[in-house]
């Protein structure tokens, strides 16, 4: 299945275009390592890094006092004093999560409150890995439309509560992250700006990634506790096969509809969920890796938090630079997949 072709998105009705002002992460402390799993489960660090690319990953310590929202609150910190913004002239906050503090309320209304705001919309977002995706393209609508100015968007997981540290499949893959990006309006006549974003869901493919109980159709009980279905199950290798197509699609849509070549690209940020997976996609595209951003060998696949920490990192060091070109193609569960690209 194929996308539908879909033309980059028109200028607001002002004239407006919206931008990234800024990014910020930020990341538990503890780190977890392959060989550190092999004590937990039955696998190995080669088995691990040949089959995913990963290393280690960052595991929230819960217990010690960290948090979805907590992660969020310092990341949205970092980009509000590079975007040299205060909390209060912020007009939205829009938040990507599968893990959020509780169920209700929303771990949006959460971070409003630790930021010190109050009357500012503060929604949840659940398109798990393609969240922070979907949050930038909603952003750049109501920053384009005139309605906000700043628009805070955020990708933030604590996967590691929902993984079933049982489960050897599943269990090596995710890590906890927080990342997050000011959306605002671009000056008159600037090159930087959000050129387009596209997104889809086929809700026909919900069943290859899902969580049995923790929502209204089944009650965590202790059946549900000794059946483990208080965790996340996935069937990777449909998943995989999944990824790859649709992240391929959007690659090419975004670039069709701004009427790109894939040589004009600086930077791809795909999502981050298997090394394989992007050299594959990267390969399908004909893009040499070097133009490829990951973060996964350090951090695993933290879902919503691994394309704007991936983002964030390329801008600190200074490997992206102001009128790049950069991609960012994700898919998650639903499924859900799209793309944003950028003129950075
Ligand atoms: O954010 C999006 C969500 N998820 C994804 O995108 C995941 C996409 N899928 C994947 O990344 C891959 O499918 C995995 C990395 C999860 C698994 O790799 P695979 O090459 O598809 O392995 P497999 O599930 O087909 O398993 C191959 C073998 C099996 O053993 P047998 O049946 O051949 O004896 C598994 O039991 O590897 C075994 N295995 C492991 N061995 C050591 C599965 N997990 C492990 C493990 N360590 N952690």
């Amino acid at each position: 299945m194929k996308p539908p072709a879909a033309a980059a998105k028109p200028d607001g009705p002002h004239g407006f275009h919206a931008k990234i002002l800024a990014t910020g992460s930020a990341f538990p402390k503890k780190r977890l390592t392959n060989h550190d799993l092999a004590k937990i489960v039955d696998t190995s660090d080669e088995w691990i890094f040949a089959r995913t690319g990963i290393r280690t990953r960052r595991v929230a310590d819960i217990k010690g006092g960290d948090s979805n929202s907590g992660f969020a609150l310092e990341a949205a910190r970092k980009a509000l004093k590079r975007a040299k913004l205060e909390p209060a002239g912020l007009d939205m906050i829009l938040y990507a999560t599968v893990s959020p503090d509780r169920i209700i309320p929303a771990v949006s209304c959460i971070l409003q409150d630790k930021l010190g705001l109050k009357n500012i919309p503060a929604v949840d977002l659940s398109a798990a890995c393609s969240g922070f995706v979907y949050g930038l393209s909603i952003a750049d609508a109501f920053v384009r439309s005139g309605q906000h100015k700043h628009v805070l968007v955020v990708g933030s997981e604590v996967l590691t509560s929902l993984v079933d540290w049982e489960d050897r499949g599943t269990c090596i893959l995710f890590g906890d992250a927080a990342g997050v990006a000011i959306v605002g309006r671009a000056e008159p006549g600037e090159k930087s700006r959000i050129l387009s974003t596209h997104l889809h869901a086929d809700g026909s493919l919900k069943e290859l990634f899902w969580m049995e109980a923790g929502g209204s159709l089944l009650r965590v009980d202790e059946e549900v506790i000794r059946k483990r279905q208080n965790f996340m199950k996935m069937k990777g290798k449909e998943i995989y096969k999944e990824a790859v197509r649709t992240l391929v699609d959007c690659a090419i849509e975004a670039l069709e509809s701004n009427g790109l070549k894939i040589g004009e690209l600086d930077w791809f940020i795909p999502h981050q969920a298997n090394l394989r997976i992007i050299e594959a996609v990267a390969k399908r595209l004909d893009l040499p890796m070097e133009r490829v951003i990951t973060n996964i060998e350090q951090y695993g696949n933290t879902s919503s938090a691994t394309v704007p920490t991936a983002l964030d990192a390329a801008v600190e060091d200074g490997r992206i630079k102001r009128g790049d070109l950069v991609l960012m193609d994700v898919f998650g569960a639903g499924l859900t997949f799209g793309s944003a690209l950028i003129r950075w």
